[in-house]
């Protein structure tokens, strides 16, 4: 008797006649497998984030059951693992700060086993990009499966979504809107059933991130978690990652710089969360595409939001899945001739292959080009002496009135600071103020937290204004809205000039001219700069200690510095 065929890198594991290959197939035995499956045929590792601590992906064994049918169907051998998963409403003190250890995790597991091709599960905000980046340090055939959104929220006849209602709620408990127990009644009428937030928020853009590169299967993005073709997508997944994997068709076959600009402007289209920013350029880096902050402004700028969904709008997933989903918006965009048609996507044909014929059922969820939902839906970079390597501002998002504001500053030197500040009746602030938020970029917090829609004052809600100028170092949770200018870079635990900012200084934002200065001489600024002390102590011990020491700022993504690049698949040594 032979070795199997050397055609797969699990034969490495599993094709050897001798004491190793014993080793390696007889404790697999244990769990009831049965011969064959040790052939040489494809090995497929199924990355599941399925966790009772992670709500938004709580249902994905069952979608780990479909992929597996669809795996042996087209012959191969379906091997499911975990990873460390992040659920974004409990963990502390943010995901975003265990993005880049999960992706360690991913990119570790699949090197370290006998995995030809991979399927990723992928759902809750940071585990999307969490497990793309992973995969992509590894580069085998890899294909991502949403876990799909939840079911549109209903609270006494009206539709509610997620975040985005919290937000809203949350004012109006402030204002003496809403009272105590409405708001706590809300709860159970906004998540409903399986699923992440049903709203056009992180997850549902990275899952629409995860269909425009080409890394999921047409439909990934907007499907329900509860409909029964998101397990359909999910079985034909599992087919699929077998043929790709003979067909050697990997990662950074699909990731091309084309993909990449194809999928910013789906996020313009779409009206996606800004955290999208900081993740693909993040994935770039991963993979060796060059990719900058800038090119979200340059390739972005000119695309029209085409959905009227909540946040921005009206809208929730449910009601985009079945207007068309996002093969309808990408269609728009072709037809535009604002898309690389010839990218190539995980099933074998072009993007404009698979959505050239989408039909759109619902023009007030799904715009035309020609009538958008709004002008801007890209994001805009701003720079200037309070920025230096940049910041974002997401106009979908922004009131028109406030795009071009001279302010007076109110700082808040952090998110604890803030907190005590905010409703305090003696706070010197009015509506036409900027609220600056210090110390909670991605060292600072530490983690880059979802705290830059700070909430406004309560004195000012009660007037029954609804937005001002807010500026941090911080992101903004996907379901938020706002005039609210973001990760600020470099932050003020670095000691950007963010920290240099207090009570009264005059900040003007010019959104047009994409302008954010700090109307500061700068012998005043010198002056404060040599008087800075960071306000944040690195962390003595563990991933804190690492994340603390290795972080890089927004405009590159937050990956871990020693992170960026590739390491390749090649098989390690053997240990036996
Ligand atoms: Fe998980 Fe929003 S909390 S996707």
């Amino acid at each position: 008797m032979a070795d199997t065929p050397r055609k797969t890198r699990s034969h490495e594991w599993f094709g050897k006649l001798d004491k190793d290959g014993f080793h390696h197939r007889s404790w697999m035995k244990n769990q009831g497998l049965p011969h064959h499956l040790f052939d040489g045929r494809p090995v497929i590792g199924i990355c599941n984030t399925w966790s009772e601590l992670t709500p938004c992906n709580a249902h994905f064994r069952t979608i780990a059951e479909r992929v597996k049918r669809g795996v042996y169907e087209a012959g191969g051998f379906p091997l499911e693992f975990p990873v460390m998963s992040l659920g974004e409403t409990l963990m502390r003190p943010t995901t975003m700060m265990f993005r880049n250890l999960v992706s360690m995790d991913v990119e570790e597991s699949i090197r370290a086993n006998p995995i030809d091709g991979v399927i990723l599960l992928v759902g809750c905000d940071k585990t999307t990009p969490a497990l793309l980046m992973g995969a992509a340090s590894c580069d085998l055939p890899t294909l991502a499966i949403s876990g799909g959104p939840m079911l549109n929220g209903r609270f006494r006849g009206e539709v509610i979504g997620s975040g985005t209602h919290v937000w809203k709620f949350d004012a109006m408990v402030r204002a003496g809107e809403m009272s105590l127990q409405d708001f706590m009644e809300a709860e159970s009428c906004m998540s409903r059933s399986a699923g992440h937030c049903m709203t056009m928020g992180t997850a549902s853009t990275m899952a629409s991130m995860v269909e425009a590169l080409g890394m999921g299967l047409p439909s990934n993005a907007a499907i329900p978690a509860v409909d029964s073709r998101r397990y359909v997508l999910a079985h034909m997944a599992g087919r699929r990652i077998v043929e790709m994997v003979r067909e050697d068709l990997r990662m950074s076959k699909i990731l091309t710089r084309a993909a990449f600009e194809n999928a910013i402007r789906v996020n313009g289209a779409i009206g996606g969360s800004t955290n999208a920013v900081i993740h693909l350029l993040a994935l770039a880096g991963r993979i060796g595409v060059e990719l900058t902050l800038d090119d979200w402004d340059r390739i972005g700028h000119e695309v029209p939001c085409l959905v009227d969904l909540m946040p921005s709008g009206r809208f929730l997933m449910e009601d985009f899945y079945y207007a068309g989903g996002l093969p309808a918006v990408i269609r728009e965009l072709g037809q535009a001739g604002l898309l690389h048609k010839d990218a190539l996507t995980v099933n074998g044909r072009t993007l404009w292959d698979n959505c050239a014929d989408a039909p759109c059922w619902n023009r007030e969820v799904i715009h035309g080009i020609d009538a958008p939902f709004k002008q801007h839906g890209g994001i805009a970079v701003l720079r200037g002496n309070l920025a230096p390597d940049g910041a974002i501002l997401k106009p979908s998002a922004a009131s028109p009135a406030l795009m071009r504001h001279r302010g007076r500053a109110v700082v808040f030197e952090d998110i604890d600071h803030y907190k005590a500040r905010i409703d305090d009746p003696a706070l010197d602030i009015d509506e036409t103020c900027i609220m600056v938020l210090k110390n909670c970029g991605p060292r600072g917090y530490p983690g880059m937290a979802e705290v830059g829609n700070m909430a406004l004052p309560k004195k000012i809600l009660r007037k029954g204004i609804t937005d001002m100028v807010r500026i941090s170092d911080a992101r903004m949770s996907g379901t938020a809205y706002g005039t609210v200018v973001l990760h600020v870079a470099p932050e003020a635990a670095v000691g950007g000039p963010l920290a240099l900012v207090r009570d009264g200084d005059m900040i003007e934002l010019d959104v047009a001219a994409r302008r954010l200065h700090l109307d500061v001489p700068e012998a005043e600024l010198t002056r404060r700069r040599a008087a800075w002390q960071p306000a944040v102590a690195p962390p003595p011990r563990g991933y804190a200690h690492l994340y603390h020491h290795h972080v890089m700022q927004a405009d590159k993504g937050c990956d871990l510095d020693f992170l960026v690049g590739a390491s390749g698949a090649a098989v390690p040594r053997e240990s036996h």
